[in-house]
């Protein structure tokens, strides 16, 4: 990973970030660097018709009088409107261009003036945003050119200093990253056993409690619904639980529950082969989980979180459950499973009555990569919403746009209304799937009758944003790590101290 430094000289890095605000103005560091490249920059900023409007960006290449070997003037706009979204995007967009060219690259915040923001915050939301965007998954390219590595890692931050802020953002990252990594490995690689190993390994030395379920505890328990799913798969499921208790006692926590199919072919249900290798990460939820919990331990948050991975392979076998089976649920309750593509649900079912059960939590959220539905409602760009309590919706969503994992809410009917009635079921208490129309909605109504005593609860469909085709300002194409931030914000302006 990159490593983010404060200093007050640029050293030897080999990129120079210089900041440059509306009409061309200097920063003092730019100022300075102009001087001594003997006006270079000014007249590169000439030739360019280069204003400093916001997210513009020149390249300045072998500077006359600096060491570096590569300036880049970044323009900021209007001072008084760059904010700390602004500084992370830049960041992102300097990592981008810098990534196989650069090895170190330091931006210049000496004497800028009049921001939004402090210069200390400033300078750390630029470095976040170049941590994020440079993170790569490049472990099973053998064959790469020196001029297709990754080589960016490291960024200097000149003339800021680091603050409570930059430490958090830092830990964020560290969250973000390992998220990106869970998502981004193949189903050969990460499947129950080999997630709970790896999460292991990264959470244990954090301080957080590691519990795990094998098959015979969560036949023990009653979880015929997501043993159902794991039937057809040679390797053995796993429910995971992670907690972390910062808040000292034994306070009601909150929960979070992930689905972590490790990979869904859809079962006997079997989806058609086009893009069903995009199935490695139907493990997103799950792998969210980790990632705050990371996030969270990472900054010693003073909260008790309880994060539970529900962990499958849905395969088509000899020994699969077939459509039409009937299971039984940990919480009792029987569903008659119409398609087994609909396998998230059942696997979330179990997973929220076992959390209710032994851990009592005060709210309960849970992320899926549930339904395809959802994305044909709301693209990449927000992650739909289904609640039981306003306040909760108003909390995500807040915190979803303050830092920009956006959540859209979307409807929900009481047990027993409208939507609800879609997954009644002829023979069981219920079924897996309603109709063709409103397909995320009946998935939610399906997990909300295993919420029990109206706990707030809130099911976050991440189908559209845990993987983006497309890369975006602090992510490449693939894993986003969406919700880490997310979570980390709802938790420390809500359930923390
Ligand atoms: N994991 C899929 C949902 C999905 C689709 C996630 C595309 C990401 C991208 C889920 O298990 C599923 O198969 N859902 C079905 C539900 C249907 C059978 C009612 C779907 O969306 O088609
Ligand atoms: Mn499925
Ligand atoms: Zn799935």
């Amino acid at each position: 990973m990159t490593e983010v430094r404060f200093a007050t000289e640029a050293g030897d890095a080999a990129a120079l970030v210089l900041f440059v605000g509306a009409n061309g103005v200097l920063t003092a560091g730019a100022k300075a660097a102009d001087a001594a490249s003997g006006g270079q920059i000014g007249r590169a900023m000439k030739a360019a018709n280069f204003d400093g409007k916001a997210r513009k960006i020149i390249e300045i290449l072998a500077p006359a009088g600096l060491q570096a070997g590569r300036v880049l003037l970044v323009g900021i706009g209007e001072s008084s409107k760059a904010d700390a979204r602004l500084f992370e995007d830049l960041g992102g967009e300097v990592a981008a261009r810098l990534r196989t060219l650069a090895a170190s690259v330091a931006a210049d915040f000496t004497g800028i003036a009049d921001l939004a923001i402090s210069t200390d915050v400033a300078a750390a939301h630029f470095g976040h945003g170049v941590e994020l965007r440079s993170w790569n998954f490049d472990r099973y390219r053998t064959k790469q050119k020196d001029e297709q590595k990754a080589k960016l890692t490291q960024v200097t931050l000149v003339g800021a200093r680091a603050t409570p802020e930059s430490e958090h953002l830092g830990k964020i990252a560290a969250g973000i990253a390992f998220t990106k990594e869970l998502v981004s490995e193949p189903a050969n690689v990460i499947y129950p056993e080999s997630f709970v190993a790896r999460v292991r390994e990264k959470v244990e030395p954090l301080g957080i409690k590691v519990r795990v379920l094998d098959e015979a505890e969560m036949a023990q328990l009653g979880m015929g619904a997501l043993l159902g799913v794991a039937q057809g798969s040679a390797r053995p499921p796993r429910m995971l639980v992670l907690e972390w208790n910062g808040a000292g006692g034994d306070t009601a926590p909150v929960a979070l529950v992930g689905k972590g199919v490790t990979f869904d072919t859809g079962g006997i249900s079997i989806k058609p082969a086009a893009g069903m290798e995009d199935m490695k990460w139907d493990m997103g939820g799950a792998g969210l989980v980790a990632g705050v919990m990371v996030a969270l331990a990472g900054r010693k948050a003073k909260t008790r979180v309880v994060g539970v991975c529900g962990l499958v392979e849905n395969m088509p076998d000899g020994k699969a459950q077939r459509p039409g089976d009937v299971v039984r649920s940990m919480s009792g309750q029987t569903v008659e499973v119409i398609n087994t593509d609909a396998e998230g649900r059942l696997v979330l079912c179990d997973a929220l009555t076992f959390v209710q059960r032994e851990y009592k939590p005060k709210v309960i959220i849970d992320f899926a990569t549930l339904t395809g539905a959802i994305i044909v409602s709301l693209a990449h760009e927000y992650a739909g919403l289904f609640t039981n309590s306003d306040t909760l919706a108003e909390r995500l969503i807040a915190a979803g746009n303050a830092v920009n994992d956006k959540l859209w809410r979307q409807p929900l009917s009481e047990v027993g209304g409208h939507y609800d009635q879609m997954i009644d079921s002829p023979i069981a208490d219920m079924k897996n799937v309603g109709e063709r129309w409103g397909g995320s909605i009946t998935a939610a109504q399906f997990l909300q009758r295993f919420i029990e005593n109206d706990t707030p609860w809130a099911h976050v469909d991440i189908a559209g944003t845990v993987w983006r085709p497309k890369a975006g300002p602090l992510h490449d194409k693939g894993a986003t790590g969406y919700g880490i931030r997310l979570v980390d914000r709802l938790i420390a302006d809500h359930y923390e101290g």
